[in-house]
């Protein structure tokens, strides 16, 4: 088995971008479990199922394609069908073939289910929903082309695929234990909401929500959650790397000195965008292009820059009293690029003058980086997505441990949660806040404003549209700080 497996941006870029960058990549083959890796030339953002965001759809939505899709989807399912912190449990571990639902279809939610697949033998995936048919359908054959060991425990009928709005309740009807949630992040607070009440484990994506009030809503299911022994995992996929936990290791054994700030980084060129069709609503054409409408991504230092920042959270220990950010939008002005920026930079400032600075950037042509700092008294230590751990001044290491796939390590670490083999898991509270730290930032940079952590946690800042339904849906305007109010 082979896996071709990107460091950096890990998405499909613009068409514009698409050329071929020598960027540091990792060719990891995979014999009996162990890896090895290598550097190569490769396409800038092509990715694996894994990593993957697939190209956007471009069927439309009218009632003429819902149909044609649903025929599409009948044929597609003819046709094949690390040591980690525990909590402790308070129900017992659940026996048998664990049934998995995903919720989300496109690059990672098709990616996390072949995820699951490979991490225990004794996962099914049995139900697939996706507000757009066709979504279910592509994820249908993809799902039916990966290695028979895998592709055998794919056992979707017609009855278990579900689209719409409504999509998320039919696949945790369906006879679910494990729901992965993988729409963009707007629907994630709702998503996981009622996962939780229908006591199914969760894996959920990162960032977890859009708005402060997502995010409580987020941290109050993560609670039920532990009540319930529902196990939570998050798609942050540094958290479930080796390299990680020994440099956290060695900076708690005083490697660097006192911990005095962090830096975070992830610039990048641009991603992909949907254009506008006369056929499509408003609404159905901003879920196709999500990235670009803050109520469905949260705009990119939330949807991508949050994996930095959670890594920031971790070292540092702590969160934030107030941040102070800027940004803006310099090269993605047309109106198919929504309303969000393209470039951010925020200083988040810690208790006892710790700093943490975070950059993010999508815009190309520019130099790209994406990895975290962490600033000591005697030294520093550099991270990086896949396998990079390094500590330079007088204790100075190199991370040359063995490197595992860290998305499919989060399903093998969900799953031991589940059937208690593993340490009780539930990382809902900790993503929640995470994604806040992402969100203040954002607050701070649209209003040119300071924001507190408290500010942030307690804001009536919500950015769900007034009604879930396909309609007009007006771009909100690009915020321009100084004028944008904090809400
Ligand atoms: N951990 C990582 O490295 C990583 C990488 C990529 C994406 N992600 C995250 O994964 C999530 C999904 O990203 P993606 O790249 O797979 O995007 P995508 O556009 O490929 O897939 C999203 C899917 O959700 C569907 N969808 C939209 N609204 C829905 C709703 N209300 N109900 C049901 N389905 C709905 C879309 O039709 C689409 O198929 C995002 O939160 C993103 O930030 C994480």
């Amino acid at each position: 088995m082979r896996w071709l497996i990107e460091i950096g941006a890990g998405r499909r870029p613009s068409r514009g971008a698409a050329r071929l960058t020598t960027v540091r990549s990792a060719v990891i083959a995979h014999t009996h479990g162990a890896m090895a890796r290598a550097d190569r030339t490769h396409l800038f953002g092509r990715h694996t199922m894994n990593i993957d965001r697939p190209m956007a759809d471009s069927s439309g939505l009218t009632r003429r394609g819902f149909m044609h899709s649903s025929a599409a989807l009948a044929a597609a399912l003819a046709a094949g069908g690390v040591v980690l912190p525990a909590v402790s449990r308070a129900a017992a571990p659940a026996k048998g073939t664990l049934k998995v639902g995903v919720i989300g279809c496109g690059g990672r939610g098709r990616g996390a289910a072949a995820n699951i697949l490979a991490a225990s033998p004794d996962t099914e995936v049995v139900a697939l929903g996706d507000i757009f048919p066709e979504r279910v359908a592509t994820a249908l054959s993809q799902l039916a082309k990966l290695d028979p060991g895998q592709a055998s425990r794919v056992k979707v009928t017609q009855d278990r695929c579900f689209t719409g709005f409504d999509s998320y309740a039919g696949v945790l009807g369906a006879g679910v234990d494990v729901v992965i949630l993988a729409t963009p992040p707007g629907f994630r607070p709702a998503h996981f909401e009622a996962a939780i009440n229908a006591g199914k484990h969760v894996f959920m994506e990162k960032p977890v929500a859009v708005d402060p009030a997502g995010v409580r809503r987020v941290i109050e299911a993560a609670r039920a959650a532990k009540d319930k022994s529902c196990s939570v995992v998050a798609g942050t996929q540094r958290r479930h790397e080796v390299c990680y936990h020994e440099a956290k290791k060695r900076i708690d054994d005083g490697a660097i000195g006192d911990v005095v700030g962090a830096s975070v980084y992830w610039n990048q060129g641009g991603l992909w965008k949907v254009d506008p069709r006369s056929e499509w609503s408003d609404m159905e054409w901003q879920i196709r292009n999500w990235l670009y409408f803050a109520w469905l991504s949260g705009d990119h230092i939330v949807e991508q820059h949050v994996h930095n920042l959670d890594i920031g959270a971790w070292y540092l220990g702590d969160h934030p009293v107030s941040c102070s950010g800027m940004g803006g939008r310099q090269v993605r002005t047309a109106p198919e690029y929504g309303h969000v920026f393209d470039h951010f930079a925020v200083e988040y400032e810690y208790a006892g003058g710790r700093r943490m600075h975070s950059y993010c950037r999508q815009i190309d042509g520019c130099t790209s980086r994406v990895e975290e700092i962490i600033h000591g008294t005697k030294g520093y230590a550099r991270l990086s997505q896949f396998g990079t751990a390094e500590i330079h001044g007088q204790n100075a290491w190199k991370w040359r441990g063995e490197q595992t796939d860290p998305y499919t390590q989060e399903h093998v670490d969900l799953v031991a949660s589940i059937t208690g083999t593993g340490p009780y898991l539930n990382h809902g509270e900790r993503i929640a806040e995470s994604t806040l730290l992402a969100i203040m930032g954002r607050m701070s940079a649209y209003t040119g404003k300071t924001v507190s952590w408290k500010q942030a946690m307690e804001s009536r800042l919500d950015l769900t549209p007034p009604a879930m339904e396909f309609g007009p849906l007006p771009t909100p305007p690009v915020p321009v700080p100084g004028r944008e109010p904090l809400v």
